[in-house]
């Protein structure tokens, strides 16, 4: 495994093993878990060569967010992509990737702004300005993402497409679900935030989620299953419910009744120091 900093190695690595097939890209913050390691596998299935980019992009950390307490375990990490066949860890130093004097931003309206575009604004914002990014400097055959950011996925797929970073020019872009821990909550590496009684308390979300996505489907009004579901979750400790919504799985767009297009019940809230979001099929 070639662990690299700098770009111009990273061209001449990049370019040897594509000799070998197709190179799949799984660009992370670090702080790996299962739900990572899934997604490696996964890659390694689809291409000859896995990278993994690792790197704590500062632009999409909002004012008072968690940018300087994230966890950066860099050894843990190393192993675990080593054990898992990676062939190369892409880990620029900021200044390779923010130099000085930087001052572009790569911005998708539309599935960009509600959800967690409105309750961390610019998130997105740095989420495809980093992804474009990583996907020139990698050059990727494909790439993949957890489907557990539902909405960052969309917005990936969205700014590849137009921007022309997908095939035949670039990456295809793979969604991989949600890795679940066995009591259902979703991997993530800030659930580490959470204290143990905060932790068990946090299996309510996709119960929650769960019971609101069976009344749904019994035929239940929307407006109060949403409403069921936000009052479950204060119940059961969750400190507050930034959203809980109905979407239209492709656009976000919300629905207030269930259709026969493909639909999403996205969900994000506090609990402790953490805010956790997930998402499921309806
Ligand atoms: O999902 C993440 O870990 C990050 O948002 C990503 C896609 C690596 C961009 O920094």
């Amino acid at each position: 495994m070639q662990i690299v900093e700098q770009l111009v190695p990273l061209r001449g690595i990049v370019e040897q093993l594509r000799q070998d097939g197709p190179l799949a890209l799984v660009p992370t913050m670090g702080a790996l878990h299962e739900g990572h390691l899934t997604l490696v596998r996964e890659a390694r299935v689809l291409a000859a060569h896995v990278a993994v980019s690792i790197f704590v992009n500062p632009r999409q950390f909002g004012v008072g967010e968690d940018l300087a307490s994230y966890p950066r375990p860099r050894a843990r990490d190393l192993e675990l992509l080593e054990a898992g066949g990676v062939s190369l860890v892409w880990a620029p130093e900021m200044a390779e990737m923010y130099p000085p004097g930087y001052a572009t931003n790569v911005a998708v309206s539309g599935v960009s702004d509600r959800l967690c575009g409105a309750a961390r604004p610019g998130h997105f914002d740095g989420v495809a300005t980093v992804v474009c990014k990583l996907f020139n400097q990698v050059q990727p055959d494909l790439a993949l993402f957890g489907e557990k950011d539902w909405q960052q996925l969309t917005v990936i797929r969205r700014m590849a497409h137009d921007l022309d970073l997908t095939r035949p020019y670039a990456a295809d872009i793979y969604g991989v679900p949600t890795v679940r821990e066995a009591d259902g909550l979703a991997m993530s590496s800030r659930n580490a935030y959470l204290t143990p009684g905060e932790r068990a308390r946090a299996a309510a979300l996709p119960q929650a989620m769960r019971g609101a996505i069976a009344r749904i489907a019994d035929g239940g009004d929307v407006t109060a299953c949403l409403g069921e579901l936000q009052q479950a979750l204060l119940a059961a400790g969750f400190a507050s419910v930034d959203y809980a919504e109905l979407c239209d799985a492709d656009t976000l767009a919300p629905l207030v009744a269930k259709s026969d297009a493909p639909a999403r019940l996205l969900v994000a809230a506090r609990i402790g120091k953490a805010r956790l979001i997930d998402n499921m099929a309806v």
